[in-house]
Order: structure tokens, then sequence, then C-alpha cells
């Protein structure tokens, strides 16, 4: 059997598919597969590992003998669930192990925002630094803050234990507990996004509900970048309604909306949420263990579940 290796994963994930005697198809070129050659490529394939940049779709499914996906992430955003349920077709994800890496780098982001890591960094590099100054770069007060979290699954409550270890008020919303979402987002100085992209979500905070946010607020976002309206994001940074943001997603990845580039205020982080070295490890060895169940006949030890 075949499969299309989306991307160079870790070893250890490799190693499994071979040692279980698939022949592999690996794009090893630097970034994302094309759309058209994924399609092509997958046609030949009964499995194929994916990334959250491939789109998986009617077509690509319907162009070829496809029988399991195995994702090497935890958001499913970019695969047509529909579309595999009514064609048979096993759908994994790598949920658990990444939520630790995920949640560091939110606190990350809010700890660069909120205490100014960015200028800071720049003023010594560009000789800027004078020495000690008491009105030099005043950042946020996190003990004490509010820290609204939108999203309460592993990685909002991974983020939640983090930041009432820095002394941090936390609430949060999410479909089923929680604050009403308006209150929280009246109420939080800190807003982390950690919901996943649905058609429920996307734009969650537009024009509308960034301006419900406490004036001088900071934006974490960590989830997916259309959970955000980006061009409102820049509007509501731009008219000092909001402190700063730290996102490591965007709405058009890996295009990033001009109006934040130039801006001091916010810290860009490349999509590197599960970015850690053994978090990868464990990524690729629980997809490549999950296509091989799939298309062994085996259920996937983490199926995403299928509508029916
Ligand atoms: C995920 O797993 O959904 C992450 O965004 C990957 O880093």
């Amino acid at each position: 059997m075949r499969v299309l290796v989306t991307r160079s994963i870790a070893e250890e994930g490799m190693t499994l598919l071979q040692e279980a005697g698939l022949e592999i198809d690996l794009w090893e070129e630097e970034g994302p597969i094309p759309t058209d050659t994924l399609r092509a490529r997958a046609a030949s394939c009964q499995g194929v590992l994916s990334m959250l940049t491939d789109p998986i779709d009617a077509a690509l499914l319907d162009a070829g003998p496809i029988r399991a996906v195995a994702q090497h992430a935890v958001g499913v955003d970019n695969i047509d669930l529909a579309a595999c349920s009514a064609r048979g077709v096993g759908v994994s994800h790598t949920p658990g192990v990444l939520t630790a890496a995920t949640a560091d780098l939110a606190m990350a982001l809010l700890l660069g925002v909120g205490r100014r890591l960015r200028e800071g960094d720049a003023l010594v590099r560009g000789g800027g630094f004078l020495g000690w100054a008491p009105t030099l770069l005043r950042g946020v007060d996190l003990e004490g803050a509010r820290l609204g979290i939108v999203g309460w699954g592993r990685i909002g409550k991974a983020v939640a234990r983090r930041a009432e270890a820095f002394g941090m008020e936390v609430v949060h919303h999410s479909r089923s507990s929680g604050i009403p979402l308006d209150t929280l987002l009246g109420t939080s100085d800190v807003v982390s996004l950690h919901c996943p992209l649905t058609a429920d979500t996307r734009h969650l905070l537009d024009a509308a509900a960034l301006g419900r946010m406490k004036p001088g607020a900071l934006l974490i976002n960590t989830a997916r970048g259309p959970v955000v309206d980006e061009a409102a994001l820049v509007d509501a940074l731009d008219s000092g309604h909001l402190g700063g943001a730290g996102l490591d997603v965007y709405e058009d990845e890996p295009a990033v909306h001009p109006g934040l580039l130039g801006r001091d205020d916010v810290l860009l982080m490349p999509h590197l949420g599960s970015a850690t070295w053994g978090t990868r490890r464990r990524m690729a060895r629980m997809a490549a263990g999950d296509l091989i169940a799939m298309l062994g006949g085996h259920p996937a030890a983490h199926p995403v579940p299928l509508p029916a």
C-alpha cells in the first residue's frame, strides 16, 4: 500500500511507516505541497499523512483510492469531514500531545506582548539602551489581571493553569460552559483564543466583538487565524482601542495583514504552537501509527468523529 506524506516529519514517524511495509511518497520540498500536486500524488495512494495546510476535499478523495487520512495536527478545519464520511474514509488527528507546547506558546505571547519584549530587545540591539529608567517600556501587571479564555478544551485549560500560576484571575467561555462571550470580552484584560475553527467560530472576533473588548486589552491567538477578522483587529489596534496582540496564526496563512507588520505592539509568530522537539516527535508517531492502523482495517487510536 502507498501513502503520501505531505511534509517532512520527525524521523520516528517515517520509521513506523517504513517498518509497516508501506510505500512512501514524501513531499520534501520547501513550503506546503501545492494543491494540484497534492491531488495528483494522492491519486495513487491509499493513505495520506496530512498537514493543516493541505486541503483534503472531495476532489482529492475522488481522484484515487484514499481510505485513510491521518492529520499531523489536532485541528482538522482543512479536512472536509462530510466528504470523508460519505466516502467511508477514516480520519485521525493528534490530540493531547501538543497541549503543553501550545499553552506554553500562548503564555510566551502573553508575556511577550504584556511586557514589551519585542521593543525591549530592539532597543538593546539598536544601541538605544541608556541605562535603567523608571518610565522605560512599562508593561501590563499580570498578577491580578483577568484572563478570558475562549474555548475550554485541553489547551484552554492548560493555559488557565499556567496563568493562575502567574496570579491571573481566569474566566472562560465555551459552547457548554463558562460566562457569556460578551461578558468575557468586556471584562478581560487579556483574551486568549483556544477554540477550533468551525462555521460558528469563523470571525467570532469581528469588529463588533473586538469593539466590546476592554480598552487597552490584549488579544492572544494560538488557535486558528480566521477566528479573528484580521482587518478589524488592525483597526482596533490603529484606533488605540486594543493595547496589543500576540498572534501565532493568521487569517490567510502564510500571508499576514500588512497593517500588523510594522507595529511594535504585536508579536507575530509563524504558527509555532506545537513546535517543540518532543511534541513534533509525538505528533509524527501518533499520525503514523493511526495511518497504519486504519490502512490495516483497524480503528485509529485518535479518530476524528465524522458527521453521519
Ligand atoms: C494543530 O495541531 O492544530 C496546531 O495548529 C499545529 O501546530
